[in-house]
């Protein structure tokens, strides 16, 4: 797993990460979970038990107290969990008791976290992932599922020409490029949903509903919906 992510999540950016992604893309996703979720919640009765895996600063909890009877939230990062219960204090009292904030590296998880989940949540986070990481973190997040699973992911528009794209990404952000290859050995999207497709395949996850929260020239950005075969 990628230790300067873990590092990174470590430093004074826990107490800047909300503020730095208040933008419009942040927005969109704020709406686009509220939709999954409500559907989701009414298939157990607004009394969910919920798992939010690399949860950050807990950003889906004021999403959740309504309609969840267990939050647990796990992160290989302190701060950014101390900053996710700052987020209790706007909860009402009784959902306190039911939240767990849990240190612990995903591939840790086994160690660290019990139970098995109605919906485990991994938003902003399987990006940070190798495609062959992301296929051994799903069957690691398996062994917690009870059905329902939200990624998100970030995908190419079929339709472009690939050349121009990296041309456009190098000529726009070499340091951008050079970021976006280290973290994800990608220069393009492309092709990423086919590796997801795949690696979610043979997890025993099966997609169930793809929602677009926002695109630009190049990449769509989705919310998918899995499900446990
Ligand atoms: C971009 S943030 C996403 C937070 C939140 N899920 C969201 O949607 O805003 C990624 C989070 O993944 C955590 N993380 C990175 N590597 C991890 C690992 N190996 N195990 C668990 N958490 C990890 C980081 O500490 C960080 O809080």
């Amino acid at each position: 797993m990628n230790k300067k992510i873990s590092k990174y999540y470590d430093q004074k950016q826990a107490s800047e990460y909300e503020a730095r992604r208040n933008n419009l893309v942040w927005h969109a996703e704020s709406e686009v979970f509220d939709k999954i979720k409500n559907r989701i919640a009414s298939k157990y009765d607004n009394s969910m038990e919920v798992l939010d895996v690399g949860a950050g600063t807990g950003r889906w909890i004021p999403h959740l107290h309504k309609v969840s009877s267990k939050y647990v939230g796990t992160d290989i990062s302190e701060n950014m969990l101390n900053q996710a219960k700052l987020k209790l204090e706007i909860c009402p009292e009784e959902f306190k008791d039911k939240v767990k904030l849990i240190v612990s590296s995903v591939n840790k998880m086994s160690q660290n976290v019990s139970g098995k989940y109605d919906l485990i949540i991994m938003t902003r986070f399987l990006s940070h992932f190798s495609i062959n990481e992301i296929r051994n973190i799903l069957n690691i997040v398996k062994n917690f599922s009870k059905g329902d699973l939200i990624v998100s992911v970030r995908v190419a528009d079929k339709s472009i020409n690939l050349l121009s794209e990296i041309l456009d990404l190098i000529l726009r952000s070499p340091i951008g490029a050079i970021k976006r290859f280290r973290k994800s050995g990608r220069l393009t999207y492309a092709r990423l949903d086919t590796d997801y497709n795949a690696v979610i395949a043979q997890s025993g996850f099966r997609v169930t509903k793809k929602n677009l929260v926002t695109q630009d020239k190049y990449n769509r950005y989705e919310y998918w919906e899995l499900t446990l075969d």
